[in-house]
């Protein structure tokens, strides 16, 4: 069968990557993709603002299934679109994608389900916000409504800091704003949990813990995400059980009884204290590097598992995985995430050889006449699988180091949470 995943992070190459190890598929397309998938897959360039152009393509082509990787496309409605003309895709509709489109959606939603989150305000004009900081206890949590892609939280120390972050937003530094919300500051060890559903079932699909600062000891600015371990070093039975029970059930519920059936990817950002789960954050995708760090693990077929997701399946499709600890490093352009140079060559990519459990997964890279260059901040993502932590790490830093690439600049502590050296 022919499928498309739309998208070009490593996220998406790690997608396209399993999905090209099925049997049962014979052709991918990546809309846009980027050098790593190219050696996989067909690249196609089309704007995936223009929704009909790319329905127009999948037609064209008679792409079985498609497979939405960002949360963009998903909030401003893609699947909705393809859908409707009789186009398989994977992924949520706009009205569910809402749970990363609005974090007052979200935060409704909390509230009304008796979700365990931050105790919340929002708030509609910066007077209201200004007063209502007067009596606040620091650290206080400050945030954008809308995607921000990561950005958008400020967490403030102390009224100065809550004034500007206020004073930010309503300027409008993440788009037009209506709302923010102002967020009691949760204490405790963050976590990703992910599951995967059809609308009538779902299933987990792992752990992580992703390391978003840019400066090793996570410290200096908020990325995208400079590397990631799975699992995380705090899932256990009981946590998940109180995971699923507090969390994502009444969610799911929450959003059927709007006449809402989730189907896709759902990425709960939690914070976990003293064995107790909170919801910071949903998004309606995979996490990135997560997903890069998460689908080493997985042995059973990925396209039985999308498709059964389409067709409300999921229940009868057993989902295994390795026994094994994955860690991947990201490998960023200097400057990142401030600004950095575009168009960097990228030589001695295939000098790079891969064991069995390793992987090098393109993010912003593009190829021109068979060579590689870095277009975006975080540039390639090294994965490598094994008994434990160290050693996947180990591993992990000896492929940069084969690379050697001068223009870039990656951390060497990710997992030191759960390395002892
Ligand atoms: P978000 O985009 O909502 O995931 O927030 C980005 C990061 O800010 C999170 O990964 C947390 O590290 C931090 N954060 C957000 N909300 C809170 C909160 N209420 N308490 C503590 N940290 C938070
Ligand atoms: N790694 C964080 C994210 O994908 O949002």
């Amino acid at each position: 069968m022919k499928v498309g995943i739309i998208g070009s992070g490593g996220r998406e190459h790690s997608i396209c990557l399993a999905l090209s190890k099925s049997s049962k598929v014979d052709q991918i397309y990546c809309f846009p993709g980027n050098a790593g998938t190219s050696q996989i897959a067909n690249n196609i360039d089309i704007d995936l603002e223009k929704f009909d152009v790319l329905k127009n393509f999948i037609k064209l082509n008679k792409i079985d299934l498609i497979v939405v990787g960002p949360e963009k496309p998903l909030v401003d409605g893609i699947v909705d679109y393809l859908e409707k003309s009789k186009i398989k895709v994977f992924g949520p509709s706009k009205a569910a994608a809402e749970l990363e489109g609005s974090k007052i959606f979200t935060k409704n939603l909390c509230k009304k389900y008796n979700i365990p989150t931050a105790q919340f305000g929002i708030f509609q004009n910066v007077a209201e916000a200004m007063e209502f900081i007067k009596k606040s206890k620091y650290p206080l949590v400050i945030k954008a409504d809308g995607l921000a892609s990561g950005k958008g939280v400020y967490i403030c120390e102390n009224n100065n800091e809550a004034q500007s972050a206020i004073n930010e937003i309503f300027d409008g530094k993440f788009g037009v704003a209506k709302n923010l919300l102002i967020e009691e500051f949760l204490e405790g060890e963050e976590m990703s949990y992910f599951i995967i559903s059809d609308g009538k079932t779902f299933k987990s699909f792992d752990t992580a813990q992703d390391h978003k600062r840019v400066l090793e000891g996570d410290l200096g600015k908020n990325t995208g995400g400079m590397g990631a371990y799975s699992p995380s070093r705090m899932i256990n039975d009981e946590l998940e059980n109180k995971i699923i029970k507090k969390i994502i059930e009444p969610t799911l519920k929450g959003l059927k009884d709007s006449c809402i059936n989730y189907k896709g990817f759902l990425y709960a950002g939690l914070m976990i204290s003293d064995n107790e789960p909170y919801l910071i954050e949903y998004n309606v995708r995979m996490g990135d590097p997560e997903c890069q760090t998460i689908l080493p693990k997985l042995k059973s077929d990925l396209i039985d598992i999308f498709l059964a997701c389409c067709s409300g399946d999921l229940e009868n499709v057993e989902i295994n995985w390795h026994n094994k600890k994955s860690l991947c490093v990201v490998l960023c352009s200097r400057g990142y995430p401030d600004q950095f140079n575009k168009n960097i060559l990228i030589p001695g990519l295939d000098k790079i050889e891969l064991k069995d459990s390793e992987y090098c997964y393109h993010a912003g890279t593009k190829e021109y006449e068979n060579k590689v260059y870095a277009i975006g901040g975080r540039v390639l993502n090294f994965v490598s699988m094994s008994n434990n932590f160290l050693e996947s790490r180990n591993q992990v830093l000896k492929l940069i180091k084969m690379l050697n690439w001068n223009e870039g600049f990656f951390r060497k502590d990710i997992g030191y949470k759960v390395i002892n050296e």
